[in-house]
């Protein structure tokens, strides 16, 4: 049986009398160690991708129809849900953290990494991942193991959006550090859903690359020759864009709510009922652009301009917008120095 991980997308080849023909079961993806649940009554993995497009579906009917393709959206990555849940529990133990995040050795390699780079600047540096579970206390941790595990899941080329190999992370982490500096300065009640957030926002894209990818010419003709942002030729074309698709995705990650509408509405915060967040994402993105992070070359969003009525929502002077710039692109060479992707 041919199997495509949801998660990091390999192709995973099980052997006949591996498995149970008739029952449902569940293994571990060799990969990346995402859970694949199997029901033998659905339709083989290869025979349920993006090729399958009705192409006279359009809006809440297509996303339906995306949506119901298990295979198009990722399950959230067990090290970051059990990580989660034992934060979230306040009798947890470093070792125990420790535990979890040493289950998955690249993981672990990379948690480490991070925790040592410039940007968190510890002297000496950290040894081993209890001392790192110790010392970098919840919100940094957490940050560091939502980036270790989504680089596997941002790094990948994504050819719809013309998107190389990387560049979807380093526009991810320089939207999580522009999020967490702008609701430093000017937010602070939003200083924890910041990151994470920054860091998720493009996750619909994603799902909808093998879409864009199947109708790449009409994609690039609206931005090229319509001018319109990718955010707009989405529409255009689906009748939804990636911000709404990463919406549904991470409603079934359970990630808090606040977090969730916020990236639905990165792009139009304007329509998210003054959802702040959605306010600070927006400019997030904006400033991940402008201090060199953009993920796509063809993309109008790359040279689009901070909206006023964000500017004004979040206080952001003009001066302010050079600062930030400077930060994030220093911040995010300290984080990723050294980084290799896998
Ligand atoms: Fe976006
Ligand atoms: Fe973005």
């Amino acid at each position: 049986m041919k199997i495509k991980c949801p998660g990091c997308k390999k192709n995973i080849n099980l052997r006949e009398g591996t498995y149970p023909k008739e029952k449902k079961f569940s293994f571990l993806c060799p990969g990346c160690g995402t859970k694949i649940k199997i029901n033998p009554q659905d339709k083989p993995a290869e025979e349920t991708n993006a090729s399958d497009q009705q192409r006279h579906l359009y809006g809440k009917d297509l996303k339906k129809h995306i949506l119901k393709n298990n295979n198009s959206l990722p399950p959230i990555p067990d090290i970051l849900l059990r990580a989660k849940k034992t934060i979230e529990n306040p009798g947890h133990s470093a070792k125990e953290l420790a535990k979890i995040i040493s289950l998955d050795q690249a993981i672990a390699a990379r948690v480490l990494k991070l925790a040592n780079s410039a940007y968190f600047n510890f002297n000496p540096p950290i040894p081993t991942i209890e001392e790192a579970c110790l010392l970098l206390g919840e919100k940094n941790l957490m940050s560091i193991i939502m980036v270790a595990q989504m680089t596997k899941m941002l790094d990948k080329s994504l050819k719809g959006y013309n998107i190389a190999t990387g560049n979807l992370f380093y526009h991810s982490i320089a939207s999580a550090v522009a999020a967490e500096l702008i609701a430093n300065e000017k937010m602070p009640l939003f200083d924890l859903d910041a990151f994470s957030s920054g860091l998720l926002h493009d996750c619909g894209k994603l799902i909808l690359n093998d879409y864009v990818n199947q109708r790449k010419q009409e994609f690039i003709h609206l931005i090229t020759v319509d001018k319109m942002t990718c955010y707009r030729a989405e529409i255009k074309m689906f009748g939804f864009s990636h911000a709404e698709i990463g919406f549904d995705l991470l409603e079934s990650w359970h990630l808090p709510e606040i977090q969730t509408h916020a990236i639905g509405f990165h792009h139009n915060p304007g329509e998210s009922g003054m959802n702040e967040l959605s306010y600070i994402l927006n400019a997030a993105d904006y400033l991940a652009k402008k201090s060199g992070f953009s993920a796509a070359d063809y993309c109008i969003e790359s040279n689009h301009v901070l909206e006023a009525e964000v500017k004004d929502f979040l206080n952001i002077e003009d001066f302010e917008i050079e600062e930030f710039t400077k930060k994030i692109r220093n911040n995010v060479l300290e984080m990723t120095k050294d980084f290799t992707f896998s």
